[in-house]
């Protein structure tokens, strides 16, 4: 068997369907919102990339440091054999734990971005030729048939990603990922902290304005895949700190009045001027709420490391036992 397979487990059009759904659903609401899985197609996965490296993007660097210190442990405390990880993009982290893992014998990375997959892929067997990759293009809001690999599983979320959800959402999503959980198995969760809002805003606000292209570039998305005239020019980045809800919001703000047709839709989507579509929200941590999150889903947090400044957490977590 090739050791690389990738399985849509999608049907070909939900997708489609999917980006549909949101598109009329989001912006016919107010306020006008879309769900932050749209950004990443070829050129967004690309964007995201180049944001990780920017300075002000401490996230990454801050994940990386707890990765490169901890990788053993993790893997000590997990025995996995198969390492399973959501939202995977370009799996560049990923690597740590893999060099942690000799005794791995499959890697089942599940992400949105076919592109992110397949790049992702190539790199990882050029490097671990023994490795056997079963990639999955899936949505992982929306419930996950896994491969059969052989156990103790390792779930991995890296990134900060779990923080795109609301609340609500994450809960459901918890409550899925414990789902996928037997006894032995483990999740590793990469979240962001409550930290000083200016760091946190100008994270998502870099002055080379890399992260004002990703946002808009969910315009483009919906230029080609809906037909949407959306012109990019027409709008504003933003990117603000919700003290209340402690998550960052990234928005496009409408510079003029403007009218988008959507005739994939027969749609007309009417923006007044400065009015916002909030394109993502990211919400930022603290121990205590990991915890209890956790715990509403049925998993225990077993270990919890930082970064020296304290800024990024991952954690580790099993199924608690009243839950097995
Ligand atoms: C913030 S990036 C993080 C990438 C990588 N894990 C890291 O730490 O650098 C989010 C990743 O999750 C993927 N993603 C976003 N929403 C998703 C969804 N609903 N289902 C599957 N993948 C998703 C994106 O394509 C992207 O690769």
């Amino acid at each position: 068997m090739s050791p690389f397979q990738l399985t849509r487990t999608l049907p070909e059009d939900a997708t489609g369907a999917a980006l549909r759904e949101d598109v009329l659903h989001g912006l016919t609401r107010t306020p006008k919102e879309l769900p932050p899985k749209w950004f990443y197609d070829a050129r967004g996965s690309e964007l995201f990339e180049r944001i990780t490296r920017l300075p002000e993007y401490y996230p990454t660097r801050a994940e990386r440091e707890i990765l490169i210190a901890r990788s053993a442990e993790i893997a000590a405390a997990s025995g996995a054999r198969t390492l399973v990880e959501l939202g995977s993009g370009s799996s560049e982290k990923t690597r740590y734990l893999l060099d942690a893992m000799p005794d791995l014998e499959s890697y089942v990375p599940v992400d949105v971005s076919e592109s992110a997959l397949r790049g992702a892929g190539r790199a990882l067997l050029e490097e671990r030729p023994g490795l056997r990759i079963h990639a999955l293009i899936a949505d992982f809001t929306e419930g996950l048939a896994l491969p059969v690999t052989p156990g103790p599983r390792l779930v991995v979320f890296l990134g900060g990603t779990i923080g795109n959800l609301l609340p609500a959402e994450r809960a459901l999503f918890l409550r899925s990922v414990r789902a996928l959980l037997g006894p032995g198995d483990a999740l590793l969760l990469g979240t962001d902290l409550v930290k000083d809002e200016g760091v946190l805003v100008r994270a998502y606000d870099d002055r080379a304005g890399v992260t004002a292209e990703f946002n808009k570039n969910v315009l483009n998305v919906l230029a080609r895949e809906l037909g949407a005239d959306a012109d990019p020019e027409d709008f504003d980045h933003v990117a603000l700190w919700d003290r209340e809800h402690e998550w960052i919001e990234m928005r496009l703000r409408a510079r003029r009045a403007v009218t988008v047709k959507i005739p994939e839709l027969d749609v007309v989507v009417p923006f007044h001027e400065g009015e916002e579509l909030r394109t993502e929200v990211s919400a930022k941590f603290r121990q205590e709420g990991v915890r209890a999150e956790l715990a509403d889903a049925g998993m225990e947090l077993s270990r919890w490391w930082t970064d020296a400044r304290g800024r990024f957490a991952l954690s580790l977590a099993t199924v608690a036992p009243a839950a097995l």
